[in-house]
């Protein structure tokens, strides 16, 4: 067997391939970024096959990187951003159609219909999930009804659906010379197509949407000894390395936390924010706005569920700081910019950009700044921004309180946007509660990498890699009480403003 453990963490900016030795340690990374396609407001689109492009090339420069070849690696894990829908025809390997992400809002009149036709109540007891834009099937049908000729073609199966996942997988074991068209149970969950009680994609869900079943993926358990196949010799790795592991990029950050207890949370600061927390053999129905999802399951054991609180606008704010306002030059800059002045001013930023997801699930929903006067200035937005990462996982947390009666008395964080020192002391101020900082902040490629070493024995099991989590910084809580519930009284009157905004 090898000495190491390879995981692949496919993202909604960039992919990254990473190394891991066996005492979790990172041994080699390799990164790329890939375009944003925004063909109007609202829609948000990858290209497929630019996104199997980069994965080959950090693969293989990863592992030219530390001198290692396919026969090193033990095992090799995906994970992936979720809920991102591609359909390809599987004879050519041709998409046909630009992926359609996650962040999406094409399919807010197929969502909204779906409500007012009152299928949402059975929608949300199937799939744990509330109808709205972010979750696959709304996009598979979208595909199916608007891209010439891929119903039919669905019907002759010439057309089959995967995310990310399951893309790279099929790429990966051979593409259109045999590759295999597989997901796993936590990308399954996402989908709204899967039952969450019996594992396997629902007959009335699938007609809700008017899928057919067959193109959709088998779905195997999250880490698997056989479900996944081998990498071929024809492909980046140019040699077998056996694929045992496949979880959703938050699904697989837990596991990296190691949050394998119930009632232990984890909060991922990407793109959007994250906060699962491990609920244990109970799939906990939601009734604050969150989802219910399958938190990961290990071969055949049972699995073991999660609720969740996404948000679809955390990091990317910062991004359109720099990117669309130019006001900062860096993600990082956002840290220095804010910390010029000690408070927002009495400004609220509410990226809705997205519209709202937990815990307000508002399609209608569009971005604010609210409170501004000639005094503000652009430090005044930077903090702004960092406070509305931190005052929307507040409103996740609350409302996970809610549900599962369990008020957390830490949080574990990981992701880019926690090396901001400032923003994660905000986070400890605006929760109440103190915010664990891990030495490997790359949870989600580690959490792929742990799942794949399981299946093959390489950790023995969830016990053994628990002794290898660690505590790089802790951050206290330090405003006052008073500070703290008339700020957020703030932030909910600022949400308020964000809503009826457009019509769906
Ligand atoms: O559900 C979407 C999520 O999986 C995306 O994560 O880290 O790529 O923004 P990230």
């Amino acid at each position: 067997m090898g000495d190491f453990v390879g995981a692949i963490d496919q993202g909604t900016t960039s992919t990254r391939f990473m190394i891991f030795d066996h005492d979790g340690n990172e041994v080699a990374r390799r990164q790329l970024e890939h375009a944003q396609i925004l063909p109007r407001a609202g829609w948000v689109e990858h290209d497929p096959v630019e996104i199997w492009e980069r994965t080959a090339a950090v693969v293989a420069a990863a592992l030219t990187d530390a001198g290692l070849g396919a026969a090193d690696l033990a095992a090799l894990g995906v994970t992936n951003q979720r809920e991102t829908t591609i359909v390809w025809d599987p004879r050519t390997g041709r998409p046909y159609h630009n992926a359609i992400v996650w962040q999406d809002t094409r399919t807010d009149r197929i969502v909204a219909a779906l409500e007012r036709d009152g299928r949402g109540q059975v929608i949300r007891r199937r799939s744990g999930l509330p109808p709205a834009t972010y979750f696959s099937a709304g996009k598979i049908a979208w595909i199916l009804d608007n891209v010439d000729g891929v119903r039919a073609a669905a019907e002759r199966g010439e057309a089959v659906f995967g995310t990310v996942d399951s893309w790279l997988l099929w790429n990966l074991t051979g593409g259109p010379r045999g590759g295999l068209h597989v997901t796993d149970v936590t990308n399954a969950s996402r989908t709204m197509l899967m039952d969450l009680h019996t594992l396997d994609w629902g007959d009335e869900l699938l007609e809700f949407f008017g899928v057919p079943r067959a193109i959709l993926p088998a779905i195997r358990p999250s880490s698997d000894p056989t479900g996944y196949g081998s990498t071929t010799v024809s492909g980046p790795l140019r040699g077998e390395v056996a694929l045992t592991a496949d979880l959703g990029d938050q699904h697989a950050a837990t596991v990296g936390q190691v949050c394998f207890d119930p009632g232990q949370a984890k909060n991922t600061y990407g793109t959007g924010n994250f906060l699962l927390l491990n609920t244990g053999s109970r799939a906990v129905p939601s009734q604050h706005g969150l989802l219910t999802t399958v938190g990961y399951r290990f071969g055949d054991d049972d699995p073991v569920y999660a609720l969740e609180g996404s948000i679809a606008v955390t990091g990317s704010a910062v991004q359109w700081l720099r990117d669309q306002l130019g006001i900062i030059s860096s993600a990082a800059e956002s840290e220095t910019l804010a910390a010029t002045v000690s408070d927002s001013g009495g400004i609220y930023f509410v990226p809705a950009f997205s519209g709202l997801f937990a815990p307000y699930w508002r399609s209608d929903a569009r971005g604010a700044v609210v409170g501004l006067s000639r005094f503000h200035t652009g430090a005044h937005l930077a903090r702004a921004a960092l406070e509305a990462i931190c005052y929307q996982s507040r409103d996740v947390a609350e409302a996970m309180r809610l549900d599962s009666g369990v008020a957390l008395d830490v949080l574990r964080v990981d992701g880019g946007v926690t090396a901001n020192d400032l923003c994660m002391q905000t986070q400890a101020d605006i929760l109440g509660v103190p915010v664990s900082r891990p030495v490997v902040a790359e949870t989600t490629a580690l959490g792929a990498a742990y799942a794949a070493g399981l299946a093959v024995g390489f950790w023995k099991d969830t016990g053994e890699l628990s002794t290898h989590w660690r505590e790089e910084r802790r951050f206290e809580p330090r405003w006052s009480a008073d500070r703290r519930e008339s700020g957020y009284a703030g932030w909910r009157k600022a949400v308020e403003r964000t809503l009826n905004w457009v019509d769906v």
